[in-house]
């Protein structure tokens, strides 16, 4: 199929569509200057995602582990939502159901004013315990810029960390069944996801798999691409917007 042919198909589904599911990945934020985990500029000081994002790797030295969300929370703090956010934000309110599950942690979503935003991978800007020691909150927000590396949990006087899922931990059992529940939709399309990354990699295609028309913008294609029903080649924030334009005033 053409690119315009997979435009005008999945912009027909969204016209009929009343229960929409959108799965966003790092790619929707990279028009805001954050960078990706994989490909150009994924690496932190030579660091892959893979080998911080784990408690082992928080364990071994919770001062790197911390520099480097601290880097990415003041590199976010300085960052806009771009027209990809935007775009999702207007159709949190123009479809009767929207539900957009986010592997993002950067909060960009929410500051575009979407509603309905299932966080699968947890928030930048929330913390917990590294030890749950029951004295605070399982998890709150904190969006302080910390002076001291690690910085102390006031019940234990134990690290706090990032109140993020990382690798080998298991996604928030809520959060598991809210997005579960959103793949019972119409329509579901997966932006700016390498969909590598387990379960989330399994959201779209399990979506397919109950009915839903099924759909990827990524400028590069992913074991996912050859499952949608459409696959359109091109960065979210273009392509969101010639959709959005396709579709017309709500
Ligand atoms: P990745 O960094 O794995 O993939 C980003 C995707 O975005 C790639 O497929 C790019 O081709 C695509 N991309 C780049 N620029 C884009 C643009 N302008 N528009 C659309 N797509 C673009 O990010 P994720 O798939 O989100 O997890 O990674 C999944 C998880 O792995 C993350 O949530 C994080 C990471 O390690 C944890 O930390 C647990």
């Amino acid at each position: 199929m053409s690119r315009d042919a997979a435009m005008v198909r999945l912009s027909e589904r969204l016209e009929s569509a009343h229960r929409v599911t959108v799965v966003t990945g790092a790619g929707v934020s990279a028009a805001s200057g954050v960078p990706t985990f994989r490909g150009a500029g994924g690496l932190w000081r030579n660091y892959r995602a893979e080998d911080l994002a784990t408690l082992a790797a928080f364990d071994r030295d919770p001062r790197l582990v911390w520099e480097w969300y601290a880097w990415r929370r003041e590199l976010v703090r300085a960052a806009r939502p771009n027209r990809a956010h935007e775009v999702l934000a207007a159709w949190s309110r123009r479809f009767p159901r929207f539900r957009l599950i986010t592997q993002n942690v950067d909060g960009l979503h929410e500051r575009a004013g979407t509603e309905n935003v299932i966080r699968f991978h947890g928030s930048l800007w929330e913390v917990s315990c590294r030890d749950d020691c029951g004295r605070v909150p399982r998890r709150w927000p904190d969006e302080r810029t910390f002076e001291d590396l690690p910085p102390r949990c006031s019940g234990c006087e134990g690290f706090l960390r990032p109140a993020v899922i990382w690798f080998g931990e298991p996604i928030d059992p809520e959060v598991l069944a809210a997005a579960t529940e959103a793949l019972d939709c119409d329509v579901c399309l997966a932006v700016g996801t390498s969909a590598v990354v387990y379960p989330a990699a399994g959201l779209v295609t399990g979506a397919g798999a109950l009915g839903a028309f099924t759909a990827e913008i990524n400028p590069e294609s992913t074991p996912a691409s050859g499952a949608v029903d459409a696959a359109i080649a091109g960065p979210a924030e273009a392509v969101l917007d010639e959709l959005d334009r396709l579709l017309g005033p709500p």
